[in-house]
């Protein structure tokens, strides 16, 4: 049984799917902080199969030895975490505690159930501001928030955990910008209060539940002025992990990074004529001030993925803004 924590959120719930879909048996952890329950539901409805759920908290040790107690656990994916950069800047002890700490509760809980196989999210933020794209995973990381370096310290306590015992299997995921939702429409991205990442944004836009999106700075260095980003469909992230299970089954130990992305950039400007077009949705928009701590391109280096995994991103913009918008209409905020 693989146990997955933050399973009822975005990127967790479709990945439960995949694993559902590829016979796995899951059991979700949450604290339904920024999810809901009913994903569960949404799930069955997809799948033909409800996962176990335990709502409880990372933060709570007692919790995490009960999981490892209750279900028989033989990999662990993490997700389980808080997410928004301007947040975190708000309130570093409470994304510190959360990430931080929960991550060494489980890690703790598994090392004394010798559970030693474990895929954990990090992130593209981890490679800070300096370097060039297309991004690389040997490339020096650095991080400018809170949010950023609870990835980057979780990677690094990872990485002394190898160290102290060459038995475990981690393969720590840097996800580039994961958008879109299931192609049922069923699940997606929905997010509470005002969205972070901008295809919530978009899509609330365009569904009139804001007047005006704002996008943060047109005088980057880049062909249309606006930041590019790597957009990856949700379902080919998710699937991501299942290759990283697979790769940790065939090969054992060991302890890498690997990024998640498309190799391919798309401006803010791009990624909203794609969706106009796509959808005939219009998308009021306004240019407004760069966002602090906006790198102008960032892009991967998705070539590692298709050594180790034999995994490549297949789905492009248009079904990301054609499978975000069905969701959206079904579900959406
Ligand atoms: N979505 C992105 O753009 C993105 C990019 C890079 C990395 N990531 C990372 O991927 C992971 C999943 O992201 P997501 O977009 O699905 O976010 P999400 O908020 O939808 O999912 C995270 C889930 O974790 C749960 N959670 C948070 N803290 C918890 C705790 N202490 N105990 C138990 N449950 C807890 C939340 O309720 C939520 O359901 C996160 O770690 C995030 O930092 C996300």
């Amino acid at each position: 049984m693989i146990l997955v924590t933050g399973g009822t959120g975005f990127i967790g719930s479709h990945t439960v799917c995949e694993l559902i879909e590829n016979g796995k048996e899951a059991v979700i952890v949450d604290n339904l902080s920024n999810s809901s329950d009913d994903v569960l539901d949404k799930i069955k409805k997809i799948t033909g199969v409800k996962p176990a759920f335990v709502k409880g908290d990372l933060c709570d040790k007692a919790l995490c030895d009960r999981l490892f107690k209750e279900y028989v656990i033989d990999s662990v994916i993490h997700f389980a975490g808080l997410k928004a950069v301007g947040e975190s800047v708000q309130k570093p002890l409470e994304y510190y505690e959360n990430n931080v700490y929960g991550t060494l509760n489980l890690l703790d809980a598994m090392r004394k159930n010798s559970v030693k196989k474990i895929v954990f999210s990090s992130s593209a933020t981890v490679y800070g501001m300096k370097n060039t794209p297309p991004l690389k995973e040997d490339m020096p990381l650095s991080a400018t928030n809170p949010y950023g370096r609870t990835k980057l310290f979780i990677e690094e306590i990872l990485n002394d955990l190898y160290a102290s015992d060459n038995g475990w299997s981690i393969v720590k995921l840097r996800y580039f910008n994961p958008v879109g939702a299931h192609p049922t429409g069923i699940i997606g991205e929905a997010p509470s209060g005002y969205p972070n990442n901008i295809m919530p944004v978009i899509l609330r836009t365009a569904a009139g539940k804001i007047e005006q999106m704002c996008v943060f700075g047109a005088d980057y260095d880049t062909p249309d002025g606006s930041c590019i980003r790597d957009y990856i469909h949700i379902t080919d992230l998710a699937k991501g992990h299942i290759k990283a299970l697979e790769y940790i089954e065939k090969t054992g130990a060991g302890c890498v990074a690997v990024n998640l992305g498309t190799g391919r950039g798309y401006s803010v400007f791009e990624l909203i004529g794609a969706f106009e077009r796509v959808t005939g949705k219009k998308v009021n928009y306004r240019v407004g001030e760069r966002r602090k701590g906006d790198v102008a391109v960032c892009y991967a280096d998705p070539t590692k993925a298709k050594e180790l995994f034999g995994w490549t991103a297949e789905k492009g913009i248009d079904s990301m803004c054609e499978d975000a918008w069905r969701f959206q209409q079904n579900y959406g905020k």
